[in-house]
């Protein structure tokens, strides 16, 4: 009976070294090793007959036996994988050929700018709070000394949504929401997406961004909003840019401001840019008004403060000489790569 399995050692050895593909593999090995009829346990049945004085001789044997059969038919089978993986790739591959570089991601131009902004503030000790984008009447409007009867309030303006909440149309609602949430003294900034019902063109989009900032304690007085209004300009846009304020009127500052920057292309001798100007336009600011520091339970005769409105995709747009606002949210690779 060992030279049976001799035997059969030595054929499969052969046969298997001749199979070429893995069907005919498969074939082999469920002839030899198949649990049921397979060659091995053929000659394993025989067993039974061995006298039981060579029986665990005969075993050991078995086990090598079964062992080599397993080891030639597992050769054959690396043997045929690795022809498949050769052929294939020859025939799909060329592996000299330069692969692709992977592509990075990067920071949107308006993140990058955001966070250029809170860099500046955060170095003076302001903290970032965020707030609803679906705002209730309340907070965007009367909160912020915008009675019910202002234009600003009109459809044609603001998104309602079915609820009677509105998409907010500014960030100045987290002045209130802030202040009603801290006691004074509070130093936030408040970032975040604004909806309008405008048309979109190449400087009107019906949502954009805003950065509101707002600053509260005692003793806060015009000058320290203009300090940091021009501060922040010569960060954003270099030491030689100067910063006007024109008077303005907006209901939840008085007096109110709006804060212009010199422009960089003539350097304020007027050009197309700043239309003639030479002044480019930064954002809304000015002393909170006492009725919205009232309404958030702050005291005006004890508590002042500034706050300010600008537009995150308008300093993008001035600091790359960008001309249409639409360009930030097409996501064109080619287009946001350049701030990379
Ligand atoms: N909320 C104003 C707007 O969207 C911008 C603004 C103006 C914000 C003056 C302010 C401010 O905080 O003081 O047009």
């Amino acid at each position: 009976m060992s030279d049976q399995l001799d035997e059969l050692v030595r054929t499969v050895r052969e046969r298997a070294a001749a199979v070429a593909t893995a069907a005919d593999l498969e074939a082999l090995r469920t002839e030899i090793l198949g649990r049921k009829g397979g060659a091995l346990s053929r000659v394993m049945a025989g067993l039974a007959k061995i006298p039981a004085a060579e029986r665990a001789e005969f075993g050991r044997r078995a086990n090598e036996a079964k062992r080599a059969l397993e080891e030639a038919l597992g050769a054959a089978q690396a043997r045929i994988e690795g022809a498949a993986l050769q052929i294939d790739l020859s025939r799909q591959y060329d592996t000299t050929f330069p692969g692709a570089a992977p592509r990075t991601g990067s920071r949107h131009v308006l993140r990058r700018t955001l966070e250029d902004v809170i860099d500046f503030f955060r170095s003076r000790g302001f903290a970032v709070v965020l707030g609803p984008e679906v705002e209730s009447e309340y907070h965007a409007f009367e909160a912020v000394n915008i009675p019910a009867d202002h234009p600003a309030r009109d459809n044609m303006d603001t998104f309602y949504l079915p609820s009677g909440s509105l998409l907010r149309p500014h960030t100045s609602s987290m002045q209130v929401r802030t202040m009603l949430k801290y006691p004074p003294p509070v130093a936030v900034l408040a970032p975040g997406r604004v909806y309008r019902r405008d048309a979109l063109d190449a400087s009107h989009s019906f949502m954009f961004h805003q950065i509101e900032g707002l600053h509260v304690d005692r003793g806060i007085t015009f000058a320290h909003l203009k300090g940091f209004a021009a501060d922040l300009c010569r960060h954003l846009f270099g030491a030689r840019r100067r910063t006007r304020f024109r008077p303005s009127y907006f209901q939840f500052t008085e007096p109110s401001a709006e804060v212009d920057v010199s422009c960089g292309v003539c350097d304020g001798a007027g050009c197309q840019t700043c239309k003639g100007s030479g002044w480019l336009e930064m954002g809304g600011s000015g002393m909170v008004h006492p009725n919205v520091l009232k309404g958030a339970g702050y005291d005006p005769e004890v508590y002042s403060g500034w706050a300010f409105g600008l537009g995150t995709d308008r300093i993008a747009m001035l600091r790359h000489n960008i001309h249409d606002v639409r360009l930030f949210f097409e996501n064109d690779p080619g287009f946001l790569q350049q701030f990379d």
